[in-house]
């Protein structure tokens, strides 16, 4: 994996302005009439704004939506309609502004019963859209990440079983401290992404984007730092706060 490029932005704005052009230019360019374009979102309050510019004339009118589809990185398990649901976020901020076709949107349903059931269909749907059948990682064009403050990305948290998952691609996930279940996309599909983005905001994540760029080899590793593409680039976005132990 080549290093991490970061690239710092004077604030939220300029940060999510920069993730709608790249989305949209990427896009844009490489779905084609053959092949789709796969983007992966993940959900928490750092995405919002770029999700809200990207659902505008300036940037929307330019992606063509009929070949995207869009996964979720992860989802908390409630129901869909609940204030804490990503898809929720997701759909208000993104979904209901642009000419997405539904079915190229694919919900995690993690607020069924059977989260199991539900992670293995969610998968199935994954690899027969990516073209990806097991054993190969379904292999997103563009993966967008948030970090945690204790480290986690996606909902792959210290010390949860998720995080040695190396089996499946998508998987329920139980995490103590915030006594909650999650689903979350797993580590070999996050490595397998052809690009992957780290959209990181404020100024307290300072010290643990600090301790990810210039200390990475730090034990015990953090979840988000095992996020390593073996085949693609790991790219940080990152507000002047969230940069500001670097320099
Ligand atoms: C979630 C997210 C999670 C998020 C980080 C950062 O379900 O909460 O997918 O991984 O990206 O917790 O969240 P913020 O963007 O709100 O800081």
């Amino acid at each position: 994996m080549p290093e991490p490029s970061v690239r710092t932005f004077a604030n939220l704005e300029e940060l999510s302005l920069a993730a709608a052009r790249e989305f949209a230019r990427a896009a844009s360019s490489h779905a084609g009439d053959k092949h789709l374009f796969s983007a992966a979102l993940s959900g928490g309050s750092t995405p919002r704004r770029f999700f809200e510019l990207l659902a505008t004339a300036e940037f929307s009118r330019s992606i063509p939506w009929p070949r995207v589809h869009l996964f979720q990185v992860d989802e908390r398990c409630v129901p869909p309609d609940s204030p804490q649901s990503n898809y929720k976020m997701i759909r208000e901020s993104l979904l209901d502004g642009i000419g997405l076709p539904k079915a190229n949107f694919h919900r995690m349903q993690a607020e069924r019963p059977d989260r199991e059931t539900a992670a293995c269909e969610y998968e199935d749907d994954l690899r027969r859209t990516l073209a990806a059948p097991a054993p190969e990682w379904p292999r997103f064009d563009l993966i967008f990440l948030g970090l945690g403050e204790d480290g986690h990305t996606a909902s792959l948290f210290p010390g949860t079983s998720a995080l040695a998952e190396d089996r499946v691609a998508v998987c329920p996930n139980y995490v103590e401290k915030l006594k909650m279940w999650r689903m979350t996309l797993t580590l070999p599909v996050l490595n397998a992404g052809a690009r992957v983005i780290f959209l990181v905001a404020g100024a307290e994540k300072k010290d643990l984007v600090r301790q990810l760029l210039r200390d990475p080899a730090a034990k015990p590793p953090l979840p988000s730092g095992l996020v390593k593409p073996a085949l693609g680039s790991l790219e940080w976005y990152l507000d002047q706060a969230a940069a500001s132990s670097l320099s």
